[in-house]
């Protein structure tokens, strides 16, 4: 809800409140962002009270001594009046100068969203506020605007700066949003790392000076996710004041969190201004993309919380919004480019058997592409591989009873293509520079309106002929020598290519919304909101080690949830990392996102396609659980354990991973804790798990029900009878015993083994299942 009363704007969600004013010389100064206040505060309350000039500071105004831009807590800033922190501009104005100064002029409230002409933005919420900022000497209007979402606790910014002038206006720099916020011993966190090490999560004392989240790859990058989070010193995942940022943007992204020696903490993002450029001619704006915020005072999971289903509610749309996502096969490491239509249908009966629900063929598939080296940008389908043409092979997939997905890489080119050959032009190069490769590709140049057609047209025809249910949307390399021929000014081509990229986006999704998007760019090189707003699930990242994929799923979990993550269980050793590790655990954290598998089916034993048939049962069971409930990071006492929890959004069913990293000797006693439940009575049972004798060595025959002889026969034994169940366990507790933590019963720990031994080992792991048994009445 949005009030104004005289010069001071309160927006308020469900548990927060944000509130400005305007000075008495126009400018907007921030009172508060935090828990919901009660009745309406007064500004006069929140205003910094100054009572005496400081030194060393520039007078705005003569007339005033005590005020002072440098000093006071901005919604917005400007260069050359006195603040000399991070402006969130650099305009090189039409009289040629840096300096601007933009005051008030008028607000405007309206009902629900307004979007964004160039720019996906979020959707259905309540009301916007637009206040209109002037530069005082020159027809330059700024319209901000702030979007309230009351139900998930988030406001959204963004800018759009318009010359009503008859000069040329220069853009070096512009951000969605500008906030002053007071310090609370803030602590800065992010979600770092690289190809197969996406969003490992990072934290600093915010400290004097500048710190800096930003890409410069040209995508959103798995170097430095958009999304971060400040949190006061002492917040815990579930107490403390927590506050959330993002951005719906997937280029080039800026953050910036600056402390200044008055202990005010100025906290920017928006398009980075590296290469960045833009004229605005007289009658033209600019927007820019959508800043999210969110503030929860109940830790890092009551951010997270309000993060998911803003995402769930508000950016995921078209047909997936809120529907089950399928488990699909992917035939990627089962196959790379080595295959035929036979070794495809094989695989595909043999995933149907397993209860798969979609196929998809990944690459490999177009154009002379049996390598990365050649056939991007060729959207024919190579003959000696389906004979009989796409449709014909999908219509044999879909008789398995299969739905089918096809994987593109539509932004790039490589020189082996015909496309190339014919098209040259229509790859971004530099006139009399050897282009920079990478993975033997260069990236088609979506500024141009005939390489967006081109895309739209051959994409959009063979999803159509083919009848084609999924896609997977690859984009494997970053940019580089960024310039293009439709325009003069160099500084607009990575702003203008991720327009470009959003155009073909909605013009082929936006007219087939029953298809299922998932993005992928290398993995988790482009894991934004820009993309969820066409994509509802991304690939997380390509590595499928269930290990890694704690450390990658739980940074991404922080601002993500779980409904937009692709997770797949692979083979073991894993192709990323060499690590083993059980089937059992790489199931149980693929299933915390959207599941698939990505493994050769035909090289498991029949205990394996069994357990994986139960885990794929399983996993249906509790899907809407898995990928829309309220996702928990459970606080561990231990280093080596990791915990995740999802509840159902009734409280009454909970789903928890219990992970074990590398086993300790002896190792000390475990709980089990279950936050949130609804109050009551529970029963808490463990999923069976197989355990596969090999990995036991010689031990397994201490462990075998039989006795065997260690001359070999035992190997032919463990052939035959290869896995045992473990440790089955069953509980009856109260919530409140559940949310302090019950005890597990003990770790093997080489002293003796009998069924209630848990055999865990490193990278054990299981999955608890709480459900109410009877309410608390
Ligand atoms: C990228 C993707 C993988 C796979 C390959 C195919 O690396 O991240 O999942 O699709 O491309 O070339």
């Amino acid at each position: 809800m949005i009030t104004i009363k005289g010069n001071a704007f309160r927006l308020d969600t469900g548990n927060t409140s944000y509130l400005f004013k305007i000075t008495s010389f126009g400018h907007l100064e921030h009172l508060y962002y935090g828990a919901r206040l009660a009745g309406y505060e007064a500004a006069s309350g929140l205003s910094q009270k100054r009572t005496v000039p400081m030194g060393c500071t520039i007078l705005y105004d003569s007339s005033d001594e005590l005020y002072c831009l440098d000093n006071l807590y901005l919604e917005w800033s400007d260069i050359g009046r006195g603040d000399y922190r991070q402006s969130p501009t650099e305009l090189k104005m039409p009289d040629g100068n840096f300096t601007s100064d933009f005051v008030y002029y008028s607000h405007n409230v309206l009902s629900g969203s307004v979007s964004i002409k160039s720019l996906p933005c979020a959707y259905n919420a309540d009301q916007t506020l637009v206040v209109t900022l002037k530069d005082k000497c020159h027809n330059i209007f700024l319209d901000l605007y702030f979007t309230v979402f009351e139900k998930t606790d988030v406001i959204t910014r963004r800018a759009v700066l318009t010359n009503k002038g008859d000069g040329l206006l220069s853009v070096r720099r512009i951000m969605s949003l500008s906030l002053d916020l007071p310090d609370e011993d803030f602590r800065l966190l992010t979600l770092d790392g690289g190809w197969i090490k996406e969003a490992h999560l990072h934290e600093r004392p915010v400290q004097y000076g500048i710190t800096v989240n930003s890409s410069t790859t040209g995508n959103s990058s798995s170097r430095h996710n958009p999304g971060f989070m400040l949190a006061e010193a002492d917040a815990t995942q579930d107490t403390g004041h927590v506050y959330g940022f993002n951005l719906v943007y997937s280029g080039n992204h800026y953050s910036l969190v600056e402390k200044s020696g008055r202990d005010i903490v100025r906290v920017q993002t928006g398009i980075n201004p590296h290469c960045f450029d833009w004229n605005i001619s007289p009658g033209e704006c600019f927007e820019t993309p959508e800043a999210v915020m969110t503030s929860s005072e109940r830790g890092f999971n009551g951010m997270s919380h309000n993060m998911h289903s803003f995402i769930n509610e508000h950016i995921v749309r078209s047909h997936w919004k809120n529907r089950e996502r399928p488990v699909l096969l992917n035939n990627w490491e089962a196959h790379f480019f080595d295959f035929d239509e036979n070794r495809l249908l094989e695989l595909a009966a043999d995933a149907k058997n397993l209860g798969v629900e979609l196929f998809v063929l990944d690459d490999g598939w177009f154009g002379e592409r049996s390598s990365d080296k050649s056939g991007l940008g060729d959207y024919w389908v190579n003959p000696k591989k389906f004979p009989g043409g796409m449709k014909a092979f999908v219509q044999k997939i879909k008789a398995l009873g299969l739905n089918f997905g096809l994987w593109f890489e539509p932004e790039m080119i490589n020189p082996d293509s015909d496309l190339y050959r014919s098209h040259p032009e229509y790859a971004v190069t530099i006139y009399g520079r050897t282009p920079a490769m990478g993975r033997n590709q260069l990236v088609l140049d979506l500024c141009r309106p005939e390489v967006r057609e081109y895309i739209v047209k051959n994409v959009g025809a063979l999803l159509d002929e083919a009848g084609i249910d999924y896609v997977k949307w690859d984009m494997n390399r970053n940019m580089a020598e960024g310039c293009s021929p439709v325009f003069n000014n160099q500084g607009e081509f990575y702003h203008r290519y991720i327009i470009g990229l959003y155009e073909v986006l909605s013009r082929i999704f936006g007219a087939r919304p029953h298809i299922l998007l998932e993005s992928c760019s290398s993995g988790g090189n482009r894991f934004d909101l820009g993309m969820l707003c066409f994509s509802p699930q991304v690939w997380s990242s390509d590595d499928t080690d269930p290990v890694e994929r704690l450390k990658i799923q739980t940074g991404l979990s922080y601002l993500y949830p779980p409904s937009t993550m692709g997770a797949h269980v692979s083979q073991s050793p894993n192709q990323q990392t060499l690590r083993r590790t059980p089937l059992s655990t790489r199931f149980n954290t693929a299933c915390f996102g959207c599941l698939g598998y990505e493994l050769d089916l035909k090289r498991l034993s029949q205990e394996e396609k069994e357990d994986i048939a139960e885990q794929i049962a399983f996993y249906k069971q509790y899907r809407k659980i898995l990928q829309y409930g309220t996702f928990y990071r459970i606080k561990t006492y231990k280093s080596n354990k990791v915990v995740w929890q999802s509840l159902s959004q009734d409280r009454t069913t909970a789903l928890t991973g219990f992970f074990q990293l590398l086993s300790t000797a002896a190792e000390s006693d475990d709980k089990l804790i279950i936050a949130d439940l609804k109050a009551g009575l529970y029963s808490v049972k463990n999923r069976p798990r197989r355990l596969y004798l090999k990995s036991f060595g010689e031990l397994l025959m201490h462990l075998l029900p039989k006795e065997h002889k260690s001359d070999g026969s035992v190997f032919g034994a463990v052939e035959a009878d290869p896995a045992i169940a473990d440790c089955i366990q069953e509980f009856e507790c109260s919530n409140r015993a559940l949310a302090k933590g019950i005890p597990l019963p003990t770790q093997f720990s080489g002293s003796g083994y009998n069924e209630n031994v848990r055999l865990y080992g490193d990278f054990g792991s299981d999955m608890y299942i709480a459900r109410l048994k009877n309410a608390e009445t």
